[in-house]
C-alpha cells in the first residue's frame, strides 16, 4: 500500500507546486508608484461602497422609479465609469467597502474590487466600521485585502520595532488596528528623481466603535498610531531630498477626526456640501496636532458620512470627505453618488520639477455626464511667491505690473462678480444642487483631460 501511496503524494506535490507557480505568475509584479513622464499622479478615492450580495442586494435613497432596477451592480457600474473617466494611477478604498449584510465576506470583496482589478490599477484599501460585520473578523478582512491582485494594502508597515530600532521583545507598544501603512510615489522612471519619493501616502485604521465603557460612539486614531505616524514622518523627513522640507503627503482614513467639524467655523475656506452631522469619535486623540507638528500632510481624506462631500482648510491642512459611492448604502435622493479625485503635479510653467508643485482635488458625480465639480487647490509649492510675484521683501511693485493689474481687474470685474457669487452659492449647508464646474481654475498647472464623456 505504501508503494502505491508514494507516487500519488509526489503527484499531489507536483500539482500543488504547479498550482502555486501558476498563481504566482498571475500576480502582478510588485508595483512601484511613480509620477508619469508628464509629471502627474492621480488618485481616485472610493468611499463606502457597502457592497452586499451583488444583484440580490437592493439600493437606498433613490427616486422610486429607479429604485426597482438598482442593486450592488450599479455600484460596480459607477466604479467602472469612474475608472474610465479618470484613469487614475492609484485607487484608494477608504473603508465600509463591504456591508454588514454580505453573506460571504470574501465573495463580496472579490466582487466589489473586481472593476479595479480588471482595470489593472494598483489599489490600497483600509477598513471602516462595517467591513468586519459579515462573515470574517477584522484582521482576516484586512489580510484578505492584502492578498488580492494589484493590492498594495498592508496590515502594518513599518512596524513599531523598525521605527524604534529595537528588537520586538523590547517594544511594548503595539500599533492599534489593522491597515496602518504608507506608500511612496516616486519621480518619473529614468529621471533624476526616479529613486526619490515626491509624495507620501499614509493609511490609518480608525477602528469601529469605542472599546472603552466610559466613552460611547466610534473608535479613534489611538495614541499608538499617532506615535507611529510621528516616528514614520520623522524618518521620511530624514530621507527627504532637502532634509528640512518635508515631502508633501496625504492621509487616508475612514472615520473623520473631530477637526472636520472645526473646519466649518470658517465657511469661506470650505467647498462642498454637508448634509449630515460629522460622526467623529467623541474624543480628540490629537492626530491633527501631530499632522500640524510634522508638517508634511497637506490633505486628509475620510469617508463614513456619505452625504458630506466637503473639503475645507484648517491651519494649512485640507480636511476632505470622499462622499459615498455605494448604492446599497444610505445616500440622499437627488444628490448623486460621488467620488473624490486628487491630482498631484510636478509641472511648472516650463518644466517638470524635482518636487511636487501642486496638489488639486475635484469630485465626479454618477449623473449622466459624470459631472466634474468643485475643483480646489490643496497645495501649491509656490503659493507665497504668488503675492503679486513679489518674493523679495521691500521690492517696489513695478509700474508695468501695476498697469497690468489694473487692466486685468477692469477686464475681469464681471468674472470677479461671478466668482464671488459662486462662492456665496457654494456655502456649506446650502441644500441646492447646482455647482457643476467643468474646469480646474486657470492658475492651476494640473493638466485635465478635456473629454468629459460618458463612458457608460
Ligand atoms: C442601475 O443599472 C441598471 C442596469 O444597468 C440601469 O438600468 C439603472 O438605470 C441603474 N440605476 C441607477 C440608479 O444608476
Ligand atoms: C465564499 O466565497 C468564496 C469566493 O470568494 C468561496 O470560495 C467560498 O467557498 C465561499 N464560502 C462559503 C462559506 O460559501
Ligand atoms: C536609481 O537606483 C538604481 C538602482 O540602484 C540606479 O541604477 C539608478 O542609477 C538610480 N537612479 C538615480 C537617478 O539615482
Amino acid at each position: 500500500m505504501a508503494s502505491a501511496g508514494c507516487p500519488l503524494s509526489y503527484l499531489l506535490l507536483l500539482v500543488a507546486v504547479w498550482g502555486r507557480n501558476r498563481l504566482a505568475a498571475a500576480q502582478p509584479a510588485a508595483t512601484t508608484l511613480r509620477f508619469n513622464s508628464e509629471g502627474t499622479f492621480k488618485i481616485l478615492q472610493i468611499a463606502d461602497m457597502h457592497y452586499g450580495n451583488g444583484a440580490k442586494t437592493s439600493c437606498r435613497d433613490l427616486e422610486a422609479k429607479v429604485l426597482r432596477t438598482c442593486s450592488d451592480r450599479n455600484t460596480t457600474l459607477f466604479v467602472q465609469r469612474l475608472l474610465a473617466a479618470e484613469k487614475p494611477d492609484l485607487v484608494v478604498l477608504t473603508g465600509d467597502n463591504i456591508d454588514f449584510d454580505a453573506s460571504n465576506a470574501t465573495r463580496s470583496m472579490d466582487e466589489a474590487f473586481q472593476p479595479v482589478i480588471d482595470a489593472k490599477i494598483p489599489w490600497a484599501a483600509i477598513l471602516g466600521n462595517h467591513d468586519h460585520e459579515s462573515s470574517l473578523p477584522r484582521e482576516d478582512v484586512m489580510k484578505y485585502l492584502t492578498k488580492m491582485d494589484y493590492s498594495l494594502s498592508q496590515v502594518l508597515n513599518p512596524s513599531m520595532e523598525s521605527l524604534l530600532g529595537q528588537d520586538a521583545s523590547q517594544t511594548p507598544i503595539q500599533v492599534n488596528g489593522v491597515g496602518n501603512y504608507y506608500l511612496q510615489v516616486f519621480g518619473p522612471a529614468g529621471s533624476d528623481t526616479g529613486n526619490t519619493s515626491l509624495l507620501n501616502l499614509y493609511f490609518l485604521d480608525t477602528g469601529e466603535y469605542s472599546k472603552f465603557s466610559r466613552v460611547g460612539g466610534y473608535d479613534w486614531i489611538r495614541a499608538s498610531q499617532v506615535l507611529w505616524y510621528q516616528l514614520l514622518a520623522a524618518k521620511l523627513l530624514g530621507s527627504a531630498p532637502e532634509a528640512s522640507t518635508p515631502t508633501p503627503a496625504l492621509a487616508y482614513f475612514h472615520i473623520p477626526i473631530p477637526e472636520y467639524e472645526s473646519v466649518l467655523k470658517d465657511e469661506s475656506k470650505v467647498l462642498g456640501d454637508k448634509h449630515e452631522a460629522v460622526l467623529s469619535p467623541l474624543i480628540n486623540s490629537g492626530f491633527f496636532t501631530a499632522l500640524l507638528q510634522a508638517g508634511d500632510v497637506r490633505g486628509t481624506f475620510a469617508g463614513h458620512d456619505h452625504t458630506n462631500d466637503y473639503c475645507g482648510e484648517l491651519m494649512g491642512i485640507h480636511l476632505c470627505y470622499g462622499g459615498g459611492v455605494g448604492y446599497h448604502a444610505y445616500g440622499k435622493v437627488g444628490w448623486p453618488r460621488r467620488a473624490r479625485v486628487v491630482g498631484a503635479s510636478l509641472r511648472t510653467n516650463k518644466a517638470i520639477a524635482k518636487t511636487t508643485q501642486e496638489i488639486v482635488t475635484w469630485k465626479r458625480l454618477d449623473d449622466s455626464k459624470m459631472s466634474r465639480i468643485d475643483p480646489q487647490i490643496l497645495y501649491n509649492a509656490n503659493a507665497r511667491r504668488w503675492t503679486f510675484g513679489m518674493k523679495s521683501a521691500g521690492a517696489v511693485m513695478s509700474p508695468l505690473l501695476l498697469i497690468l493689474l489694473t487692466l486685468v481687474i477692469t477686464a475681469c470685474s464681471s468674472c470677479l462678480f461671478n466668482t464671488l457669487y459662486a462662492k456665496y452659492r457654494r456655502k456649506v449647508g446650502i441644500d441646492e444642487y447646482s455647482r457643476v464646474t467643468e474646469d480646474i481654475p486657470l492658475e492651476s498647472n494640473y493638466p485635465i483631460d478635456s473629454d468629459n464623456s460618458d463612458d457608460d
